[in-house]
């Protein structure tokens, strides 16, 4: 799909995935994606957790299906999770701002060009907020001491059909002067 905001009203979050697997070719791509995404002073203040092997996502699924909560995190096939990793910023900007002022924006974007390029491949994709860390830390081995910036679960769509976004209108965004 070569017209971007075609993509980005398709990409929407997805809460039922099929039972097929995801290509590993696919995932690296997504990853190869947000590797991509800009960043302050180029700084790529991240690290990418790929959960794709059957046993580890099921586990990595009972973090995150918890409680009643996200209970189609058991249909994902697989995870990946963003991690917020040190910014070395240039040094005339790093002794004006924490290292880490640039970073969550950054890491933002590396979630967004992730899960828009699983939407070009046709993939769906759902972000969690509410998960078990320390559970899915242990799992995936990850130091406690790392801030979590995305969880995200990936898979076929099970329905195809596009939602209408749900949005603020844009007159009460923008001000143009
Ligand atoms: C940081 C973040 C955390 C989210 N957490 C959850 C979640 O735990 N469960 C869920 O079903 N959706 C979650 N979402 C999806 C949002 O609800 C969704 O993006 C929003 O309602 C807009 O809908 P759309 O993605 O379909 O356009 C999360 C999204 C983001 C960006």
């Amino acid at each position: 799909m070569n017209d971007f905001l075609e993509l980005a009203k398709r990409r929407q979050t997805c809460r039922e995935f099929a039972d097929r697997p995801v290509e590993h070719e696919k995932l690296a791509k997504c990853v190869e994606a947000a590797r991509l995404a800009p960043s302050g002073c180029n700084a790529q203040p991240w690290s990418f957790v790929v959960v794709e092997s059957p046993d580890m996502v099921g586990k990595a699924a009972e973090c995150v299906a918890m409680n009643g909560m996200n209970p189609y995190a058991a249909q994902a096939k697989a995870f990946v999770v963003i991690l917020e990793e040190h910014a070395k910023l240039m040094p005339q900007i790093a002794c004006m701002l924490d290292s880490q002022y640039f970073a969550k924006g950054d890491l933002g974007a590396a979630a967004a060009y992730f899960c828009l390029e699983a939407e070009s491949q046709g993939l769906g994709t759902c972000q969690f907020g509410i998960y078990d860390r320390p559970k899915l830390g242990q799992l995936l081995g990850i130091p406690e001491h790392k801030q979590y910036a995305a969880l995200i679960g990936i898979g076929y769509p099970a329905n195809p059909e596009v939602r209408i976004k749900q949005r603020k209108p844009l007159d009460q965004l923008v001000r143009s002067v």
